[in-house]
């Protein structure tokens, strides 16, 4: 896999498209976590600094092809601006005049934030003329937004086809983590995949076990695992029309020496909520009217082995309901115990997807981990091994 680099490319006097994902939460016309505005950083002042003027590309939210105001980027633009450290340019639209206008008017080393890619129908459809529309606007296309990737979409694929394309930097980082936690990774690489539903993962499931030497699976669809091994789950969430899908990841595993741990013990309570009474179980002891929440203690220990025998730890989805304590506990656990381990440098750890970047967080170890991914659908499919649109228009 080839990519150009920024590094070292002529950029003096050029004008950068830069795709970003400034897909922000945002309450009241304020963002309330600036994580993406700030992973866009790196890039922009690699730009300003070779004096290339910068048009800022992002899509917010979903308005289907239509100006709606209350998915404007405008708002966006004063945080920016402080990040930045300069006053970021503001148009009132990605294409025509209003954007050659404001771009004309740069000065090398300047940002420009362009208005909502997804106010086009084109955008979505790839629509080449819209595509072309945006390439009319620069020298050169940046791809910064890997969490928008997975999207075949005019501005993060339609575009790089047209202008040379490079990786941003953040981009960059990304794909060397992935490379290193899945392309290429150092053996043994065990993975752990939690989260509630089997359903939504059936796809990372099966392609993981075919790329892994062992993989761990826990939180509500360990549940559907256990089930299909014909344990009692009592009152648990569980898929159940999934037992024979379960099953067939199981021998899939076993076909390809991918050792598997499901859970051996489990915590369970009959509600869950906060600091309600719970009790430890091994497997075939749960009554009726009580639901696994999280991994039990001898589960959590048999991880923690496993990770201190590998030396790549690829994590998506939490062990429990770790948004209640007291089920948290398994999915901390395993969180300090992986970080601690890249501290030491004996693991290269990655991991990605809203739910565990939430968890590593609140376990207060998302700076040890070698990468978080703050992708979801993206990191999600780069899991199951399908190919991204707008990584792969960026190959040369
Ligand atoms: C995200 O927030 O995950 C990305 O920006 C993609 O957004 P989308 O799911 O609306 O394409």
């Amino acid at each position: 896999m080839t990519f150009r680099t920024l590094n070292g490319a002529d950029l003096k006097g050029k004008t950068a498209l830069v795709r970003v994902d400034f897909n922000v939460p945002m309450e009241d016309g304020k963002v309330t976590d600036d994580t993406r505005l700030r992973a866009a950083l790196p890039t922009i002042e690699l730009l300003a600094k070779a004096g290339a003027k910068t048009a800022l590309l992002a899509h917010f939210d979903r308005p289907k092809g239509k100006r709606v105001p209350d998915m404007s980027l405008k708002p966006l633009v004063d945080d920016l601006s402080a990040l930045v450290g300069k006053p970021v340019a503001w148009a009132d639209d990605c294409i025509g005049d209003a954007a050659a206008s404001v771009i004309r008017d740069m000065k090398p080393g300047d940002v420009a934030m362009l208005e909502n890619v997804r106010f086009h129908a084109g955008e979505e459809k790839n629509d080449p003329a819209f595509a072309a529309e945006l390439a009319k606007l620069g020298d050169l296309f940046v791809n910064d937004a890997f969490s928008a990737a997975h999207r075949a979409h005019a501005s993060t694929e339609g575009v790089a086809k047209l202008l040379p394309a490079y990786p941003g930097l953040a981009m960059e980082r990304e794909l060397n983590a992935l490379e290193m936690a899945l392309g290429n990774p150092q053996r043994p690489v065990m993975g752990i995949v939690g989260g509630s539903k089997v359903s939504t993962k059936l796809d990372l499931l099966k392609n993981l076990v075919t790329k892994l030497d062992k993989l761990a699976i826990g939180g509500g669809m360990a549940n559907t695992f256990l089930y299909a091994q014909g344990h009692d789950v009592g009152a648990s969430y569980c898929e159940k029309d999934l037992a024979e899908t379960a099953r067939e990841i199981i021998r899939l595993a076993g076909h390809n020496n991918c050792k598997l741990f499901l859970p051996l013990d489990i915590v369970v309570a009959e509600q869950m909520a906060s600091g309600v009474p719970t009790r430890v179980r091994n497997l075939g002891n749960v009554d009726d009217h009580e639901r696994i929440l999280d991994a039990g203690p001898e589960t959590v220990a048999r991880l923690k082995r496993a990770m201190g025998n590998s030396k790549t730890l690829v994590w998506n989805g939490p062990l429990g309901v770790f948004e209640i304590p007291p089920f948290q506990r398994g999915t901390m656990e395993a969180a300090w115990h992986a970080a601690q381990l890249c501290r030491e440098g004996k693991l290269t750890a990655v991991a990605g997807g809203g739910d565990t970047v939430s968890a590593l967080n609140a376990a207060g170890v998302a700076i040890d981990f070698t990468f978080v991914s703050t992708a979801g659908g993206a990191f999600l499919e780069w899991m199951e091994g399908k190919e991204l649109p707008g990584v792969e228009a960026l190959k040369v």
